[in-house]
């Protein structure tokens, strides 16, 4: 069993390289964004009282996405293991998982940290859409597929981009990033089991780097 955290700001590469491991590793991605998203679109109460707060770029509350990861972390689902992306984002959401492990006789294997320039992350999340069908990522520059306006998996067509990824609200992302979540780097180095990728480099080569991490 492998359990890991992928930390960094938005469009530091997260939820592409989560895609990766997934398969390296043959673990599950928990991505409290992507479940979130999936309650907003279900038109669930606890999507609507998130959207708000995602449409702006803000945190949405620590004891709703505790309660959301809880009940995903030690199912099933993540019998080989888990690789967190999106969370956790608050010092009280580390503690609160530190705890959930701790209770479930869970331990954490690995915390990798995505350090990036800001600025090109207004440029990386402006760029990114995804295919409709079957939601694998792409970017105008940087991950175009083979054939364009055709999606590499599933031949899809109709492609979609999220309502948060305009270069205002990524800013408010980037802020609440700095704020809030950068102090949990500081949380795991105590612990000893943080590791930081220069997640600048191409998308291939944070791969090769990961990879050796976690091998
Ligand atoms: P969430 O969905 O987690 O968004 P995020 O953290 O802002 O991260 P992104 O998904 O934007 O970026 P990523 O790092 O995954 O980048 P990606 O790999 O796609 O959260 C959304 C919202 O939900 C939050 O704002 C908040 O409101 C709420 N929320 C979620 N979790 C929460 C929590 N725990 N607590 C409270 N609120 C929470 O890459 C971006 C693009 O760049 C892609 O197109 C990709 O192709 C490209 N790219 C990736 N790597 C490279 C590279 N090395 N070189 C060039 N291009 C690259």
């Amino acid at each position: 069993m492998t359990n890991l955290i992928i930390l960094g700001p938005p469009g530091a590469g997260k939820g592409t390289q989560s895609k990766q491991l997934e398969k390296k590793l043959n673990v599950i991605q928990l991505s409290t964004g992507d479940m979130l998203r999936a309650e907003v679109a279900s038109g669930s109460d606890l999507g609507q009282d998130a959207k708000g707060i995602m449409d702006v770029g803000g945190l949405v509350s620590d004891d709703l996405i505790i309660g959301m990861i809880s009940k995903r972390v030690g199912q099933k689902e993540c019998a080989n293991g888990f690789i967190l992306d999106g969370f956790p984002r608050t010092v009280p959401q580390a503690e609160a998982l530190s705890e959930m492990l701790a209770n479930k006789s869970l331990k954490l294997d690995y915390v990798i940290e995505l350090t990036v320039n800001d600025e090109a992350m207004v440029e990386r999340i402006c760029g990114r859409y995804t295919c409709s069908k079957c939601g694998a990522g792409y970017h105008e520059s940087f991950q175009k597929p083979a054939e364009d306006g055709v999606c590499d998996k599933c031949g899809g067509k109709d492609f979609s981009r999220r309502a948060d990824d305009n270069a205002k609200t990524v800013r408010a992302r980037l802020e609440a990033y700095h704020e809030q979540t950068a102090p949990i780097s500081t949380f795991y180095a105590e612990i000893g089991i943080l590791k930081q990728v220069d997640g600048m480099m191409s998308i291939e080569d944070v791969t090769h780097q990961l990879e050796n991490i976690v091998s």
